[in-house]
């Protein structure tokens, strides 16, 4: 065995997404799916499709419909993967995303922001996002011999809180710092098998913050201007840009990093913009 091969192994580990229909999931499920891992993928929108493309790739795949909003749901879920697939190994928290309703806009300033918008993205982001699924399935990996791991998605924004995006601005910063939290937590009081991390992944084209980087025509607005001037490496992210970081953290390779958020994001978060 190579030592890459001993240090990155996923082989036959299972691996769960929430938000698993979502594009940066996708992603990821085919990345780790292709290195041996066995992939679960839960969500509330239909999942058949990517099971099945998964499938034809030869990566063994489930699909399971899962609120992360509902302990409950999570909880039989949880239960029923046990069951028909085995432990989770590695838990991937990729439900979550930006609620126009939450960000100011020339139409809704900071002082008419609705509460229930803003509570609305912190709660999708923050507690169906991490919290929730990170209390039913770090239980379930402290049963686990190898212990487990779980990966949170934060965001640029957790760092240096961007533009208009308030709530979710808030959500994230609350992700990032739930995520060292819990990584202590599960460290000092339960065992130091199981770690915690989070990826920051910068811009990534998808449906959640396309209205903002992108005019009707296709063209970059203003703030897409300015994320590309502010990337050093001067383009958005490709999904499978994410891969690579995921690998790592879901295997030996980072047997000692917890409590880590990694930005993916061509440099963003390191560049002072001048
Ligand atoms: N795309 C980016 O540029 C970017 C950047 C930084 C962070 N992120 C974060 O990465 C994660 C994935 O982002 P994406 O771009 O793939 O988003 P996406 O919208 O494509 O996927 C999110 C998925 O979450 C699911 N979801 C929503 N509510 C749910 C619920 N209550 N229960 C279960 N599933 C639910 C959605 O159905 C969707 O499939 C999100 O947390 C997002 O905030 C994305």
């Amino acid at each position: 065995m190579s030592i890459v091969q001993e240090l990155f192994s996923v082989e036959g580990k299972v691996a769960l997404f929430t938000g698993g229909a979502g594009v940066l999931a996708g992603a990821i499920a085919r990345g780790l799916g292709r290195a041996g891992a066995r992939i679960v993928l839960t969500d509330i929108a239909p999942l058949d499709e990517r099971v099945q493309e998964l499938r034809q790739q030869g990566i063994e795949a489930y699909g399971y419909r899962m609120d992360v909003l509902d302990k409950a749901d999570i909880e039989r879920v949880a239960e029923a993967v046990k069951r028909e697939v085995g432990a989770v190994d590695i838990l991937l928290n990729a439900a979550g995303g930006n609620m126009p309703e939450a960000s100011t806009s020339p139409e809704r300033s900071f002082f008419d922001l609705p509460v229930e918008a803003l509570q609305k993205v912190v709660n999708l982001n923050l507690f169906g996002g991490a919290i929730l699924p990170s209390q039913v399935f770090a239980r379930q990996m402290l049963e686990n011999e190898a212990g487990g791991v779980i990966i949170n998605f934060s965001s640029m924004s957790a760092f240096k809180p961007l533009t208009r995006v308030l709530g979710y601005s808030a959500a994230k910063a609350a992700v990032s710092n739930f995520t060292q939290w819990l990584a202590v937590h599960i460290a000092q009081e339960y065992s130091p098998k199981v770690r915690v991390n989070a990826i920051a992944p910068g811009f990534f084209l998808t449906k959640q913050n396309r209205y903002l980087l992108l005019d009707e025509q296709g063209n970059l607005t203003p703030r897409g201007q300015a994320i590309i001037a502010h990337t050093p490496m001067g383009r958005f992210g490709e999904p499978d840009d994410l891969i690579g970081t995921i690998l790592w953290l879901a295997s030996p390779a980072s047997a000692f990093v917890t409590g880590a958020v990694i930005p993916i994001d061509g440099g963003f978060s390191a560049f002072a913009g001048v």
